[in-house]
């Protein structure tokens, strides 16, 4: 692929490396030979996630937490591009705690750019979210549109991006923020903040119900994580992308009653049900991408739909005896 030479060789630091897509992200970055300076205070990180990049020489890892400065300040020396991937990522949580939520949200996202501008960092790629939308009935979601979040978790995901753009255009800075749609694959935690797949594959591995919020018929976008590492690797190295946004994502609804089946399915367990609950505040209706803009200008096509990203995250459980 062409952006692979672009990468090697570059310092790129990745910030919640021991998250989720942190951990998948850098992976990648080593196997495109780049240097990755990892940073994560473990809130929600895993060690077993970076324990085989901790043996590879190209790769350092910090216990540090965005919101020490002074740390960010030290460590942007000699950095070419940051993924920003640290968060308090769940939605849920920040409705029950909004102000830890900011804290990270917005004041660690603030103290990476400013770190980055006086470091000279080249480029920083943000990881947003499809929740700054809101519940707008407009579908589907496209970049340029009213937004209007409706948690706190979506609040500062777009002061977030509007402090990007005011980097961008105060100081110049090479900032990009990729608005993700429901990602899932290997490495995301079956926990009660978590996804809804990985939640629902360790109760069907337990022969447990899913449990829906609401009715089931609300449609979402899944986005396999092979998806979003490369449309992290195409913002990093496309040129004249400054100050843009763009959404991420498989661009296939389907409803949550529909991935049920899917799921079910897969596992061979279509004999289970489905326990319906209340709808959670916070959670948007419908939520799906027009990734048009991503497809023109980054080149990004999503490669999984998600019956293949499903398999491949189910494959990956089954080598570590159905855990998640
Ligand atoms: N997973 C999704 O579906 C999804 C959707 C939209 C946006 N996002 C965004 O993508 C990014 C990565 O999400 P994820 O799914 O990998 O979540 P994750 O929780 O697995 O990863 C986030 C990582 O950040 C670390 N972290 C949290 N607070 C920190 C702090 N103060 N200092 C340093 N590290 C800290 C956590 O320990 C964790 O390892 C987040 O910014 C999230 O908001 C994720």
């Amino acid at each position: 692929m062409f952006y692979i030479l672009e990468l090697e060789g570059k310092r790129i630091l990745v910030t919640g490396v021991a998250g989720f897509i942190g951990s998948n992200l850098s992976d990648e970055l080593l196997e495109k030979k780049a240097s990755v300076i990892g940073i994560d205070n473990f809130f929600n990180g895993r060690m077993d996630n970076i324990k085989d990049s901790l043996q590879n020489q190209n790769f350092t890892f910090h216990k540090a937490d965005i919101r020490d400065y002074d740390f960010l300040l030290e460590i942007c020396k000699d950095i070419d591009i940051i993924f920003h991937e640290a968060a308090f990522t769940s939605v849920p949580q920040s409705v029950k705690m909004p102000i830890s939520c900011n804290e990270v949200n917005v004041n660690g996202t603030l103290n990476i750019l400013n770190a980055a501008r006086i470091r000279d960092v080249e480029t920083i790629i943000f990881a947003s979210s499809s929740s700054v939308y809101g519940d707008t009935p407009t579908l589907p979601k496209k970049e340029d549109m009213n937004l209007i979040p409706i948690s706190p978790y979506g609040v500062a995901k777009l002061a977030c991006e509007k402090y990007l753009y005011a980097f961008y255009k105060v100081y110049g800075l090479n900032t990009v923020a990729l608005r993700y749609f429901n990602v899932y694959g290997p490495r995301q935690k079956d926990s009660t903040y978590s996804g809804v797949i990985p939640i629902w594959l360790g109760r069907i591995y337990r022969d447990e119900n899913p449990i829906v919020f609401g009715d089931g018929e609300q449609r979402r976008d899944f986005t396999y994580i092979k998806d979003v590492v490369n449309a992290n690797l195409l913002s990093g190295v496309a040129n004249n992308i400054a100050g843009e946004v763009f959404n991420i994502g498989a661009s296939s609804p389907i409803t949550v009653n529909e991935l049920a089946d899917i799921i079910k399915k897969i596992c061979e367990k279509e004999y289970l049900g489905v326990d319906f609950t209340d709808p959670r505040p916070g959670d948007i209706r419908d939520s799906f991408a027009d990734i048009t803009k991503a497809r023109k200008i980054l080149k990004f096509e999503p490669k999984y739909n998600i019956q293949t990203g499903l398999k491949k995250y189910i494959e990956w459980s089954k080598s570590r005896n159905y855990t998640i």
